[in-house]
């Protein structure tokens, strides 16, 4: 997949990725769930390096959701290992392409230990600027929608804002990518087509791509053709296709 087809002017401001299939890739090798997980991290990285390379801003990926709490205990486990590992594995490449690492979710849930390599890193990386990395971790839409709404409902009922006060921006303000840009392009892996609880409210004018590839196998030339497929779309945002030209 050639890169240079790719229109640098049009690239898409924040890429979602649900990173689907690992552990179907592993039972295909006779292994391990776990074995799945640690191919999908060398995904993470590669994904990670053509984005910041292509000069993306903002990409989210979603890697354990609230309902994956309900997983093994061994399995869960090794996801938590494996993030602290690779956290602190990544956190010199990070820094050195000026990468911020940033996360949402209900991160109180994790470990001790993951939260504190998250937010070690997170804070080693504040103020850079030349791409922002989300790790969605414990993250659910609509615990996400619904915090946001306890935390209105609240500021009106002490009279901090009136309920005419809330328009989308409000809302915006008070889920955990209040500092992102609505998603342009999400991408599912694994030939699934569903949207599984993740940025309900940031996906409303977004591109879906739907791919059958497996996320261990998730290649450079597989986000390129990604957002040359996105870059061939026309979005209308509900206008006309005469009322864009
Ligand atoms: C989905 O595959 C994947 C996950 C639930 C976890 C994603 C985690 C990683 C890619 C590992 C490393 C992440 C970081 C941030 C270092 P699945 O297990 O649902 O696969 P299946 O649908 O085939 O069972």
């Amino acid at each position: 997949m050639n890169e240079n087809l790719i229109n640098k002017e049009n690239l898409p401001k924040h890429i979602a990725v649900i990173m689907d299939g690992n552990g179907r890739w592993a039972k295909q090798k006779g292994k391990l769930r776990i074995f799945g997980h640690e191919n999908g991290a060398k995904a993470v990285r590669e994904t990670i390096e053509t984005a910041a390379r292509l000069g993306v801003k903002n990409l989210t990926l979603y890697a354990f959701s609230t309902e994956n709490w309900n997983r093994p205990k061994l399995e869960v486990d090794t996801l938590m290992k494996l993030l602290v590992s690779a956290l602190k594995k990544e956190v010199k490449t990070l820094l050195d392409n000026n990468i911020r690492l940033n996360a949402i979710g209900n991160l109180d849930a994790l470990p001790e230990q993951a939260q504190q390599e998250l937010m070690e890193v997170m804070a080693k990386s504040k103020d850079n600027d030349h791409m922002t990395v989300t790790l969605a971790l414990s993250y659910g839409s609509r615990e996400e929608i619904k915090n946001a709404v306890v935390q209105l409902a609240t500021k009106v009922k002490n009279n901090i804002i009136s309920p005419d006060d809330i328009d989308e921006t409000i809302i915006n303000n008070h889920l955990y990518t209040h500092d992102l840009p609505d998603v342009d392009l999400l991408i599912r892996t694994s030939g699934e087509c569903r949207i599984s609880n993740f940025l309900l409210w940031q996906i409303a004018y977004a591109e879906l791509y739907f791919t059958d590839v497996l996320w261990p196998d998730f290649r450079k030339d597989h986000l390129i053709e990604a957002i040359l497929n996105y870059q061939n779309r026309e979005r209308r945002f509900g206008k006309t296709s005469e009322q864009l030209n």
